[in-house]
Formats: structure tokens, sequence, C-alpha cells
């Protein structure tokens, strides 16, 4: 486990672009390549002869894609210890799936698991019945059985795949899925995906030992104004700067712009494509190129703040939609929330990129080389200035102008949606009820909905509604997204077309609050 390199997903953007102009075998040939362990992002990436993954001859107009995944409990070894944990196909991440937009995704899923599974492809408006959460849209897959999920993908972008069955998604169920566009308009050299994670399995108990100390400790603490549970950090954490306390910490920059409460949990290691900060996943470029970086927070209950040492963060895309561009010099991340970023390589040498599990002392990491520099990389024993620089979130950006979904205007249905609970009986709700005994929010197919949302906890909570993409309303930012993450006390309005009828779950992306929860199914007729 824990292949070095195993998920670069390097692809140096002219040769892949003149793999897709050649034949249809070699198209499939590279689309295939990707469903394996990748070649270290450090070599020059050479279409291989497919082994494991059949691919179906196209039949009608649209092409089409086929993979296998098998959901596996894996041997793992992180930190020094053994343990076993579940992925897909045996890597951590997953393998990371490639699909042209306007062609036929077919992925079957075989679970050898000895408990039931789905896969949600998060992001992609997919047919109600392909969108993977248990009971809502299919029965889970059982032990020995398979699944194929079988759709057209009808948006170009980064998205990620990940397994809704309970507290799943903190082992290793998730993977990157991303859609080459028809035509490409962002110009770049390479490309990466860093799938961002935090990992507490078989180092620190397992999920369910965590989400039953999470409710343990909110009822011995009621009372005593304790506000979380903290874990103790192990590997990968730094020391304690002045201004950190563990599991809190004090903004120092003037550009700090929120509070940032103790998270949940904090969990032993933070991972980068499934390595640690002390065996970091390495990625390199030369001087003069353009990086493009599909960031994607895969974690259960950790945001981050990305930055990268030595350079600046050029935003193009919000969960997989094009903004107008912004830079920065950090991004921050909610569960469940993705950005693209392009960098310009200006800055010869070793760099580390670190995303900062907010609101504690520790990181995930991982490093930029550029070609010919020999250098270690540099010990990271400070924060990097960096992340006190000028920081970007969902907020602040804007849709492109180029995106032609319309934005809904006068709603026809206006609902508030109250997020409540707390950390004291660690019960989480929306509009006063935890599901699953909460009532279905129905509505009618076509109808311009507007959620007004109120955020009434101490916490964060990324906001991800499934089958559709909701226009987030803000201060002078109209954002095109399916997951916002919302502050304490924050406000905003999504406005969104109910065109994609069937039941679709609406719920935070803290995997933890969702368990006990926060979450809505929202049965669209
Ligand atoms: Cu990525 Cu319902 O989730
Ligand atoms: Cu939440």
């Amino acid at each position: 486990m824990n292949r070095k390199g195993a998920h670069g997903a390097a692809m140096n953007r002219r040769r892949f672009l003149w793999l897709l102009s050649m034949s249809g075998g070699l198209l499939a040939a590279a689309c295939r390549q990707a469903a394996f362990p990748l070649p270290s992002p450090s070599t020059t990436p050479t279409p291989k002869t497919p082994q494991a993954v059949s691919l179906t001859t196209p039949t009608r107009l649209e092409k089409e894609r086929t993979y296998t995944l098998e959901v596996v409990a894996s041997e793992m070894r992180l930190d020094s210890q053994r343990f076993t944990s579940f992925t897909y196909s045996g890597t951590l991440p997953g393998p990371e799936l490639r699909v042209r937009e306007g062609e036929r995704l077919r992925v079957t899923v075989s679970n050898r698991l000895p408990e039931p599974t789905t896969i949600h492809w998060h992001g992609i408006p997919v047919p109600h019945a392909m969108d993977g959460v248990p009971d809502v849209t299919q029965p889970a897959i059982q032990p020995g059985e398979s699944f194929t999920y079988d759709f057209v993908v009808p948006i170009a972008g980064t998205y990620f795949y990940h397994t809704h069955v309970g507290l799943q998604l903190d082992r290793g169920l998730y993977g990157a899925l991303i859609v080459e566009p028809a035509q490409e308009t962002v110009s770049y050299d390479r490309e990466y995906t860093l799938l961002l994670d935090d990992w507490l399995d078989g180092l620190n108990g397992t999920p369910e030992d965590a989400l039953q100390q999470l409710v343990a400790a909110g009822h011995d603490q009621m009372g005593h104004g304790m506000h979380s549970m903290p874990m103790m950090p192990g590997m990968g954490s730094l020391p304690m700067m002045p201004g950190m306390t563990p599991g809190g910490y004090s903004p120092a920059g003037p550009n700090v712009a929120f509070d940032e409460s103790a998270p949940d949990l904090v969990y032993p290691l933070y991972l980068i494509n499934g390595q640690p900060p002390e065996s970091p996943f390495t990625f390199e470029g030369q001087r003069g190129e353009v990086l493009r970086l599909r960031l994607i927070n895969a974690a259960s209950a950790t945001i981050f703040r990305v930055a990268l040492v030595g350079h600046r963060l050029r935003v193009t895309h919000a969960d997989g939609q094009p903004v107008d561009p912004r830079e920065g010099e950090a991004l921050r991340i909610g569960m469940g929330e993705w950005y693209d970023v392009l960098v310009q390589l200006d800055n010869p040498g070793v760099w580390p990129l670190v995303a900062w599990a907010e609101g504690t002392s520790a990181w995930a990491r991982a490093i930029l080389r550029y070609q010919g520099s020999r250098n270690s990389p540099p010990p990271l024993t400070q924060r990097p200035k960096e992340l006190a620089g000028q920081l970007l979130h969902g907020l602040v950006l804007r849709t492109a102008p180029s995106v032609a979904k319309a934005l809904p205007t006068s709603p026809d249905r206006e609902l508030p949606i109250i997020l409540g609970g707390g950390m004291g009986d660690y019960r989480w709700t929306i509009n006063g009820q935890a599901y699953p005994d909460a009532d279905p929010i129905v509505l009618q197919r076509s109808q311009h909905v507007r959620f007004r949302l109120h955020n009434m906890t101490t916490m964060p909570h990324p906001m991800h509604l499934h089958g559709h993409f909701f226009w987030v309303r803000g201060r002078g930012s109209d954002t095109l997204r399916d997951t916002i993450l919302l502050d304490p006390m924050q406000e905003p309005i999504l406005d969104w077309v109910a065109d994609n009828p069937g039941q679709w779950a609406f719920h935070c992306h803290h995997l933890y609050h969702m368990e006990t929860g926060m979450m809505r199914v929202i049965v669209i007729q």
C-alpha cells in the first residue's frame, strides 16, 4: 500500500492532446492507463498496454469508457503501523478515472468487503438511479455482489467519487474522476491531481470508535464548557507555535478572514495522495511551465488551507466549474469541495505544498521539485508565510460568464434551511430534525428553489447537494457550486432549479455530522 507515485496522474498536456488526436484505439489505451497505478510523475508518461480493465467498443454515438473497481480490505502501512483498511482496487486513493465530456461511463463495482457499499459520483448530475446513496437511490451493494454504474457524463471538470455508506469514507474509499472537456479552454503544461485526506483508521482505532468517542465526549462534557475532543496529534504535526493551542489556533495574519474553531477531530495523520508528510507525494515541472493542480478535499472532518511555498495559486475552477480566475497565496477547501488552480513555475527549487488542517497544528504536505533541482526538500518547521497571505475561498469567487447555466431569478419556492446541533449531544440537525428521523423536502420538477441557509451552530459545515448545482449568492459573488462551506452564523442564499427528478441527498459533508443527522432527502416529483 501507499505506493509512491501510484496516483500521480501526471500527464504532459501537449502529449495528452496528441493522444486525443490519435485513433480511438490509442485514446482507449490512454484512458485505460489511468485505471492503474500510474507511472511515477517523474517519468515521461507513455501509453501502456492495458491490463486489467476492459473497454467495450463504442456502439452508439457516444464513446464508452469502462472501468472495474474492486472494493477490498487492504493491508496498509502508515506511520510505521500495519493495519487493514478499505480501498478501491488496492490503491490509496482509488484509481483515477478519466472520461471525456459527453461520453458514457460504465464502472462495475465489485464488493469484496464484509459489509455493503455504494459509490457516489460527487458533483456529477447523474440520473437518480446512478447516484449511489444507499436506500435512497439504490439498495447498497452486498458483500460478494457487484453493480454497474452507467451514465453519460454531461459536463467537463474535476470531480471525485467515494462511498456513501456509513463511515466508510473515513477509510480509503475515494478517488478522482476527471472529465476532459470537449474543448480545453485552460492552457497548462502538466497536471497533477492532489487528494487531501485525514487518516485515523488503524492508527487511532476505527472511524466507528471515533464516532463513539465524539458522542461520549459530548455527553461527558455537556455543561463543562468543553467544546471538542482533540485526539493526540501524531506524526506530521508541527512544534507548537505562539498562538497555537492543541486543537485551536489563533490567526495572526490580518488576511485570515475566519474564526477557526477547533475541529471535532484532530487526526493522527494528514495525507496527500495517500502519502504522509514524512514520505510525501512528489510532483515536478520545469521553469517556465504552468502546472494545473486539481485539489480535492476528500477528508471526512478536516478543512484544509493549501499553499505552495514560493508560488502563488490562481484558481480557475470551483467544484469543476470555471470561475473568473483569482490569485492568492492560500486556498481554503472544505470537505467535499475542490478547486483547480494554475501555478506559474518561475521559482526553481524544491518546495513544499502544505495543506494545513485548520484549527490544528498539523499538516499534510507534498513536494514540488523543479527538474534538475537536487536539493532535499526544506524541513517544514515553520508555518509557511503564504498561509498568512491572501486567502482564497468559495465566497470570493464568481462563476465565469462563459458558463451557460442560467441563474434562476424569482424563486417559485423559498425554504429556510437552519443548521443546528452541537458538540454537546453530538446530534446535528436541519430545521430541527436529525436524519433519518426527518421529513423529506418535496419539490416539483423545474421549480426554481431558493434555500436560505442559516448556520446556527458554532462549527463550519460544508453543505452538499446531490444531482444539481446551485448558485451561491453572496456579497457580490454568484458562484455555481455543489458544495459550499458555511462558517458559524453565515447565511448565504442558494438558488437552484430542481430539474433532475428523483430522490437526492442534501447533507453536510462532514462525515460525522452527516452520520449523526445533518442530512435530508429532497424528493423532486
Ligand atoms: Cu460527496 Cu453525499 O456526498
Ligand atoms: Cu457539518
